[in-house]
């Protein structure tokens, strides 16, 4: 007999069972359920809805059911179709008919969506640990490479060089961000639904406040039919997760590129690549790569989740119990992630030399003449055509600005002089960049230390909501 079986005379259709059944994924579920029941059934015993000797009979089962679901002792079927179910199942199961009276006051609504964001709690404190430890990675390749310089981009064409360090703190500054989505979202994530009953509210004398405080969540949701009605928290979520992974996507990107022959700039270890079935000679960034095409389900998920609640009425409709598979699903794709990414960014080695190379065997230092054609009074825009004509000219003659002798250069402009070999060397070019949040080194050491104050903060942040997610 189904919990709900009252009011039927026939049984469900096997298939229908199958097909509605949500045990199957929502069981991950299970310790945020019990951890909701206990602070409900001793929130009925405070407000004197059930006696005391009871709600400590419910609490003791609970603990037993948990240990069971933990063990893998417990059976969790479809017959019961959801995790809340199952439990509740199980708890009769365990302590007799008293355990029914657990579900008083309460309904699967307000139950699902408290459980769905005690899970998410946990899931983004668990996704900011690893995030901080990748943005730490990133801190210390930057910290290593204060005086490298490699070829800076725009088009991925060699635009002007730039230190290593200034574009690793890049993503340190990204992903800065994409922590401080996390933080904000957590506000919101962290507000009580239960009290909500299905949709109405319930007409048991309860204390919403109690059971947020056992919780410890900050507040409780104002409206109770908002409260089972939204998975906005959901979406923030997996949008914040979406942005994190447009991040990590474009950092594996650079990866998969330098760790080519063709740029040779870095080398990434081999616990992090894999080898051809057929190609002896292949060490693939897989990891990279992988990462980068996760992205896609990410984003997936995203999109799945903002089409499922469009243009669902108010309040609960089975729809919702979509919210699940795609949330847990972008958890364990970004864990999986970040857990392999901060190694593989603290063991890559950076080829420093060859970056080097790279630079002094360019043009990424054009700009630079041209500047100091108008440091000598030439209006920008006339500098810019003669150092135009001067790379042209060194195209043709297999040359670069460095290789000209001060009698070809002055064929372009008198206002050259033999300072101009300092003036482009590499370091000189990242160095004259020395404005806020340039390349500059004095001001990428600038970029480290506030990193370094951040990163703090971020872990302080971390410290204080494990504590308050650890509950029993
Ligand atoms: N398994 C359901 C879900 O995940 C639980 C809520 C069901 N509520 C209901 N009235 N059928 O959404």
């Amino acid at each position: 007999m189904k919990l709900w079986g009252g009011r039927f005379i026939k049984p469900t259709n096997e298939l229908v069972d199958e097909y509605t059944a949500s045990i199957q994924f929502d069981q991950k579920l299970a310790k945020y359920d019990i951890q909701g029941s206990l602070a409900h059934v001793e929130m009925l015993a405070a407000c004197k809805i059930i006696s005391e000797q009871d709600a400590a009979k419910i609490a003791e089962g609970l603990k037993v059911v948990a240990e069971k679901i933990e063990s893998k002792q417990a059976e969790l079927t479809k017959d019961h179709e959801d995790i809340h179910m199952n439990i509740e199942k199980l708890l009769i199961d365990e302590v007799g008919s008293v355990g029914g009276k657990l579900h008083t006051g309460r309904s699967r609504n307000d139950q699902v969506a408290l459980d769905m964001r005690l899970y998410l709690r946990e899931a983004i404190v668990g996704i900011a640990q690893k995030l901080v430890s990748l943005q730490q990675s990133l801190h210390q390749q930057a910290a290593s490479n204060l005086d490298t310089v490699f070829p800076g981009y725009t088009h991925l064409q060699r635009a002007q060089p730039v230190l290593f360090a200034h574009h690793m703190m890049a993503y340190v500054f990204m992903f800065q961000r994409d922590m401080e989505r996390l933080i904000d979202s957590w506000k919101r994530v962290n507000q009580s639904p239960l009290g909500a009953g299905a949709l109405a509210g319930t007409t048991y004398p309860i204390d919403r406040h109690y059971v947020a405080r056992k919780l410890n969540f900050e507040g409780i949701c104002d409206n109770s039919l908002d409260a089972v009605s939204d998975r906005d928290f959901v979406v923030e979520f997996l949008s914040n997760a979406s942005l994190l992974s447009t991040h990590l996507s474009r950092l594996c990107e650079e990866l998969v590129q330098w760790s080519s022959i063709e740029f040779n700039f870095v080398e990434l270890d081999d616990a992090f690549c894999t080898g051809s079935s057929m190609m002896p000679q292949k060490k693939n960034p897989d990891v990279a790569e992988l990462v980068r095409g996760k992205t896609g389900r990410v984003y997936g998920n995203l999109m799945g989740m903002l089409t499922t609640l469009k243009g669902l009425p108010l309040a609960y409709n089975k729809d919702m119990q979509e919210d699940k598979e795609g949330m847990f699903d972008t958890v364990d794709t970004l864990k999986g992630a970040l857990e392999l990414f901060a190694p593989m960014i603290e063991t890559m080695v950076v080829k420093k030399g060859v970056m080097y190379q790279a630079v002094a065997n360019d043009y990424s230092n054009a700009t630079d003449l041209a500047d100091y054609l108008v440091d000598k009074g030439l209006p920008f825009r006339e500098a810019h055509a003669v150092v135009g004509q001067v790379v042209l000219h060194c195209i043709h003659q297999n040359k670069y600005l460095l290789n000209m002798s001060i009698e070809e250069l002055k064929v372009f402009s008198t206002l050259i002089e033999k300072d101009i070999y300092t003036v482009l060397s590499p370091k000189a070019v990242v160095n004259a960049r020395d404005v806020v949040g340039g390349t500059a080194k004095t001001q990428v050491e600038a970029q480290l230390t506030k990193a370094e104050i951040i990163l703090e903060e971020n872990k302080t942040w971390i410290t204080e909501r494990m504590k308050q997610i650890e509950l029993w």
